[in-house]
């Protein structure tokens, strides 16, 4: 057998000055594969029990600190194939991390607290560390000295008005990156602040008041999410080189031009949200475009919608049919717009036309 445990750290009251933070809930995994055997190592350790209502006493009981014993690689080169999972309650959490686990840390919740600041080196011994959940907190900057390792960082729903050119320096290894409701207002993320995130896949920046995309987004993007902010424009230029991107989410915006050539430097894109903006017409580039297969438009300003627009004027010069167009909610009258104009949807199901409803 593996085991996995998951560490609940209750009342920790840090750390080095008054100014410190108070963690009420730490929220650890730790996980490895090794046979289960009663240890030394697992005597600081005691079941919680689920439904007491009250907190336990301290449990913790430190004795001569133990070297991590060297682990047996999982099969993908993993630590915890297995998910055996106890739940264990300790205090004096930082005297056992500190002397015990760091070597095993793969993933830190540090959720719904009311942490302000972390220490330049409050990380740099978890050196296997691959996901960090920050989010909920009052933190005004991303942490310094993060580990290499790191392949997840969540950090939205902050107190961070700026992403540095230094933010993500070092990153190579982070694959998700999580930023949203954080106070950003137009100027608040630096060209280039991704440029670190040599693999990253998913980027998500909702719910702030940027009002740009970000400039120099990393090649490997998969996937951007940029919703519920203050978007006036889709220029070509801060789309150029995402090879990649699949997915582009910009609803709930104030979008009223999406520039020509935006949909060309996209190549692969599958699905774009540009519903509930302020867009006049259907952006330039979908008749052309190989891939795209759903397009949000609704709730928007377009007065017409042409022939054209969304498919080319041959049969089948597109890879992949429409499975998802949405147009409701705008001031064109659906009656007038031509049946023809879907000739490379894959089924009438997947328009979504409808009235236009004055609020
Ligand atoms: C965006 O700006 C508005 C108005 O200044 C403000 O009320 C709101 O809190 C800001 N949003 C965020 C996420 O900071
Ligand atoms: C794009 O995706 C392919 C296939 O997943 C991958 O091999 C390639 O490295 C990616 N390109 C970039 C620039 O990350
Ligand atoms: C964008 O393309 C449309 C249609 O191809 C064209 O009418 C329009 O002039 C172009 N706009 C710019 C700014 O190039």
């Amino acid at each position: 057998h593996s085991i996995y445990l998951s560490l609940v750290l209750l009342n920790i009251a840090s750390i080095s000055n008054m100014k410190s933070a108070c963690l009420s809930l730490l929220l650890v995994s730790v996980c490895w594969a090794l046979p289960f055997r009663q240890s030394g190592f697992m005597d600081f350790m005691m079941e919680d029990e689920p439904g007491s209502g009250s907190p336990m006493p301290p449990v913790f009981k430190p004795r001569t600190p133990t070297p991590p014993p060297v682990l047996p690689e999982g099969p993908d080169g993993h630590f915890c194939p297995f998910r055996c999972q106890c739940h264990l309650r300790l205090a004096s959490a930082i005297k056992f991390l500190k002397e015990c686990l760091f070597f095993f840390f793969q993933t830190l919740i540090l959720v719904n607290n009311k942490i302000t600041i972390i220490h330049a080196k409050a990380f740099s011994s978890l050196i296997n560390l691959e996901r960090l959940y920050l989010s909920k907190n009052l933190l005004k900057d991303v942490p310094a000295n993060i580990p290499k390792s790191l392949q997840e960082l969540r950090i939205h729903e902050n107190q961070i008005n700026k992403i540095k050119k230094s933010s993500f320096a070092g990153m190579a290894n982070v694959i998700v990156m999580e930023l949203g409701s954080n106070p950003l207002s137009s100027s608040g993320v630096d060209n280039g602040a991704f440029a670190d995130l040599k693999r990253v896949s998913y980027i998500r920046i909702a719910d702030t008041n940027i009002t740009s995309i970000p400039k120099g987004l990393p090649s490997s993007l998969f996937e951007l999410h940029l919703d519920g902010n203050k978007i006036t424009k889709v220029t070509a230029d801060s789309l150029k080189g995402l090879k990649n991107l699949s997915k582009l989410g910009l609803s709930h915006n104030e979008i009223s031009v999406v520039e020509n050539g935006s949909l060309a430097n996209m190549p692969h894109l599958r699905e774009l949200h540009l519903d509930n903006n302020m867009l006049t017409s259907v952006p330039s580039g979908l008749a052309e475009h190989k891939y795209i297969q759903v397009i949000y438009l609704h709730t928007n300003k377009i007065a017409a919608v042409g022939t054209e627009d969304f498919c080319p004027p041959g049969y089948n010069t597109k890879k992949a049919m429409y499975s998802g167009i949405s147009l409701f909610s705008n001031p064109v009258p659906y009656w007038e717009v031509q049946p023809i104009t879907f000739r490379c949807v894959f089924d009438r199901s997947a328009i979504q036309l409808g009235n236009y409803r004055k609020k």
